[in-house]
């Protein structure tokens, strides 16, 4: 047997609702080969910048759909190859991609996890073909038609670095943080989101390339229509979703929130059938026919925001405190982990890069506490090991340094 299947077996069940035993990465980033066996609620990443923390949890996140949590191009992925001539790997990939695989711990089952990236030739136009990546995933070792099936699997939540500028940034950033969360728990919501931009981009394309078919033009308006009005609707069930959670389960320290969504077709399923909205979505489409190619930013269909306010003092969290911002996320964060759990029957996984950044020692171990609470397997990163060597019973220590990792022990 597998020897590091052994290991998963030291994982206390009752411990965590969910936790990665394992986790494999090959050719991914800085990494030509890395194999981590796993055993506990906490696993600390430590390590001086740029030795390789971040694409760790990046890995983790591409267990679930989409493209992690850099957002990144599967292309930018695979190791350079300065790396991969260094390091030795002893698995060979024959269309030199990269791979990412699991064993996950999940209500007493083992389930295994694999995605990888394929390259195929696609047929774009009449006789021209082009080379595209694909991301694959597998489960116990079968094919799954979608990626979005992962969600039926695991649930993750991540935090990083460029989330403490989410409520001053740009709103395409909230709304891709909502539509995570709202992914997270219908796990059709992505297929809805990939299925509206392929439509869209098609839409684009007819008008761009002047070769109008008007018959194609409506049927794809309908589409969108229909497919932008399910987006609109289960983000704003959502936000009802988890405002009401958070109301009625407030915490007791970290900051109540109250979340508002904005929109045009939000605001009007407020008020009217979702029929009519179609409609609206449908007739608006047409009308920007004219505009859009003038102008990107015509479609102010799509221009839905997220706000979060600070319930207690009233005021949007754009204009809190560096502190109280990063706050009122983790709030938003831990309330979706439990709801989550409460719906879902486990919890998620947490990825929390740099975390500890802008919160006092007090914040760091009130949030280390709610997490316990969970049970659930959280991911930590750290230049400063010992910022968390309070949860030295609870959890695995990493080394990170040149592209390898070294587990050590933290000193009482
Ligand atoms: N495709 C790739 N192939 C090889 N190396 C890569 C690839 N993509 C990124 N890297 C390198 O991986 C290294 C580690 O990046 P990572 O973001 O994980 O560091 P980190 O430990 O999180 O650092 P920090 O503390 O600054 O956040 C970087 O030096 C980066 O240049
Ligand atoms: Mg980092």
């Amino acid at each position: 047997m597998d020897k590091a299947l052994n290991v998963c077996c030291d994982f206390d069940k009752t411990e965590v609702g969910l936790a990665l035993s394992r986790l494999t990465l090959v050719n991914f980033r800085n990494y030509k080969y890395l194999r981590l066996n796993l055993n506990k609620p906490f696993i600390v990443l430590g390590g001086e910048n740029g030795s390789g923390k971040t694409n760790i949890l990046e890995a983790v996140s591409f267990l679930s759909q989409g493209r992690g949590l850099r957002n990144a191009k599967l292309s930018e992925i695979k190791t350079f190859d300065f790396l991969a001539s260094q390091q030795p790997s002893p698995i060979f990939i024959n269309n030199n991609g990269w791979a990412v695989s699991a064993q996950i711990e999940r209500a007493g089952e083992t389930i295994s996890v694999g995605t990888a990236v394929e390259s195929q030739i696609k047929e774009i136009e009449y006789n021209e073909l082009k080379e595209v990546e694909r991301r694959i995933v597998h489960i116990n070792n079968q094919k799954l038609s979608s990626q979005n099936e992962l969600g039926n699997y695991l649930s993750l939540i991540w935090i990083t670095p460029q989330m403490d500028r989410l409520f001053i940034g740009g709103a395409q950033h909230r709304r891709s943080f909502l539509d995570r969360i709202v992914s997270a728990f219908d796990t059709d919501h992505s297929r809805r989101l990939s299925s509206y931009d392929n439509l869209y981009r098609q839409w684009l394309q007819i008008l761009k390339s002047g070769k109008i078919n008007t018959n194609w033009l409506i049927s794809l308006e309908e589409q969108i229509a229909g497919v932008g009005t399910a987006i609109a609707a289960a983000r704003r069930e959502q936000v009802a979703k988890l405002n009401a959670f958070m109301e009625k389960n407030p915490d007791d320290f970290f900051p109540d929130v109250v979340l508002e969504l904005s929109g045009t077709i939000e605001k009007l399923l407020d008020e009217k059938p979702a029929v009519y909205v179609e409609d609206f979505y449908r007739e608006s489409m047409q009308k920007l026919r004219h505009s859009i190619l003038n102008n990107d930013t015509a479609n102010t269909l799509n221009k839905t925001d997220l706000t979060a306010i600070y319930k207690r003092k009233n005021i949007p969290a754009a204009l809190c405190s560096t502190g109280e911002q990063k706050s009122l996320l983790l709030s938003i964060i831990l309330s979706e982990a439990r709801c989550l759990k409460a719906n879902r029957g486990f919890p998620p996984i947490l990825l929390l890069d740099e975390v500890a950044a802008h919160l006092d020692d007090n914040k760091r171990q009130a949030l280390l506490s709610k997490i316990k609470d969970l049970k659930t397997q959280t991911w930590l990163t750290t230049t400063n090991i010992l910022e968390f060597s309070s949860l030295r019973n609870d959890g695995q220590f990493f080394e990170v340094k040149d592209n390898n990792i070294t587990e050590i022990s933290i000193e009482r």
